[in-house]
């Protein structure tokens, strides 16, 4: 497992949400309650960005269909989505957020 810099910790306030370009994948982190949490960031019943959903609590709501995923488990609550989000281990030092990747 390899830690990859992601962003400053800074960059995404309390219950806020901001997608991320990571050697080549697309991550959505996510800061809830003090803790900050890394899936993927394509919602996984079609192509659509959950970056530009809506964040509530630790749940991120998909802008296209309205299935909502755990931001801390990648946990699917409602359909039209079915799969899981694929979700990555994340640090925090010195500020700087890290995303684990294989
Ligand atoms: S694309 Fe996300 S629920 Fe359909």
């Amino acid at each position: 497992m390899r830690f990859v810099p992601a962003l400053a910790a800074a960059e995404i306030g309390p219950g806020r949400m901001k997608r991320v370009d990571l050697e080549g994948r697309r991550l959505l982190l996510a800061h809830v309650e003090g803790c900050f949490y890394a899936v993927d960031d394509t919602c996984t019943h079609e192509d659509a960005s959950l970056s530009r959903g809506v964040l509530r609590g630790e749940w991120v709501k998909c802008p296209l269909h309205g299935s909502r995923f755990n931001v801390r488990t990648g946990e699917v609550a409602e359909e039209p989505a079915e799969v899981n989000l694929r979700t990555y281990p994340v640090k925090v030092e010195g500020g700087q957020v890290y995303v684990g990747l294989e």
